[in-house]
């Protein structure tokens, strides 16, 4: 070692450990890894080792993509910057200029304006289906028809389609078919095991589930992740290392959160129902997730005020539940669609989707459902 104070400065202490066997994976936080040879890097590039430059793959990436890869029942997955980087990486791993998605109407706002301004640039085309009103993608289908895109429970009017139904269908044109399982999660259902090629997730949500990170997964089949790789990568939308950390030690929890928040949201909906204030509830109904592995609807609960021009004093009565224009953290927290989510919506689009200023998300945390209901009931009665 050199023995120069500015050199010592630099590489003291920094010398690679023994082999040490923490408990919890270390956090990669380096942009590049160190070889320690011309070689090494030729058996790198010949597929020997794994990682180069952390934007190409890194560790901690790996850990939250296979993690979320097993509980999908997927072949492999990718880790991406966000949820909508994900979401990306997957369209365009199958999809290029000329080729045609048809989509579900009811998508989350993000992945509506990545097909129609984004990828439209791109020479894709997409059309949106209400898919509780037909019973064939027949109509819809193009000569170059490509893919199909739904989400397992929707937003904010919380309708869960019959996604087996649909994949069998959308397999029958011979489409890939790419899932978002954002609200669902793999504890309610793993869209993979009706064949579905591609599941995505805003990992920001419930996989992270403590608000504190955005991140995205996307899980499938080898060849079509090991494309969307190529394409994450690419576009530059590789998840941090720190970023990964914090979403897979989130993860480790998702069965015992998404346990609490399904009982407690269920409990909620039912208070809700019965309330005389709220013209209408929205939460998923026993017969429409019978397709779930487990007998639960969710953790997200939409509801109406039945006197919308209150709108502005329930928001502001609440205590401790924050007003936050996300979901799925520990916390139960508000959101409102019309004034968020769905600003981009004509009136004329809201009245006939049913998205109105008397409409409220809820995001329903672990807390004792004793409070949250206290809490709802005092704005309920402003
Ligand atoms: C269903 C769904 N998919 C995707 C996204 C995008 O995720 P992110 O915000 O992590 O990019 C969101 C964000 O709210 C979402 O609700």
């Amino acid at each position: 070692m050199a023995d120069r104070f500015e050199t010592k400065t630099v590489h003291l202490g920094h010398e690679p450990l023994r082999q040490v066997k923490g408990k919890a994976r270390p956090i990669y936080q380096t942009s590049v890894f160190a070889f320690s040879s011309l070689e090494d890097i030729e058996r790198y590039y010949a597929g020997e080792g794994e990682y180069l430059y952390t934007r190409n793959g890194n560790p901690n990436q790996h850990e939250l993509a296979d993690a979320v890869a097993r509980l999908e029942g997927a072949e492999a997955g990718v880790s991406a910057a966000s949820g909508m980087g994900a979401i990306m990486g997957g369209l365009l791993s199958v999809l290029g200029p000329g080729d045609h998605v048809l989509a579900s109407h009811e998508i989350y706002g993000g992945t509506y304006s990545l097909l129609f301004n984004e990828l439209s640039r791109l020479g894709i085309t997409a059309e949106c289906i209400d898919l509780s009103r037909l019973d064939s993608l027949d109509k819809h289908i193009r000569s170059n028809t490509k893919l199909f895109f739904m989400e397992t429970i929707t937003n904010p009017l919380l309708t869960v389609a019959d996604m087996p139904y649909w994949i069998a269908q959308a397999k029958n044109y011979g489409l890939t078919v790419m899932i978002d399982n954002t609200f669902a999660t793999p504890y309610l259902v793993q869209p993979a095991q009706y064949g579905a090629d591609l599941i995505v997730h805003s990992a920001t949500k419930y996989i992270g589930g403590h608000s504190d990170v955005t991140a995205g997964v996307l899980v499938g089949k080898n060849e079509l992740i090991a494309r969307a790789r190529e394409v994450v990568t690419g576009y530059g939308a590789s998840l941090s290392p720190f970023e990964a950390w914090l979403t897979a030690r989130g993860l480790k929890t998702l069965a015992l959160r998404m346990e609490k928040q399904c009982d407690n949201a269920s409990r909620i909906a039912e208070f809700l129902k019965n309330h005389p204030a709220v013209l209408k509830t929205y939460y998923p109904d026993a017969a429409d997730t019978s397709f779930f592995t487990r007998p639960k609807q969710g953790a997200m609960v939409s509801f109406q005020l039945a006197d919308e021009s209150k709108i502005y004093d329930f928001y502001r009565a609440f205590r401790w539940i924050k007003l936050a224009p996300s979901l799925a953290g520990v916390e139960t927290s508000l959101s409102h669609p019309v004034t968020t989510s769905h600003r981009a919506l004509s009136e004329e689009q809201r009245t006939t989707s049913g998205i109105t200023m008397g409409l409220v998300r809820l995001s329903v945390g672990i807390e004792a459902v004793e409070d949250i209901q206290e809490e709802l009931e005092r704005a309920l009665g402003v």
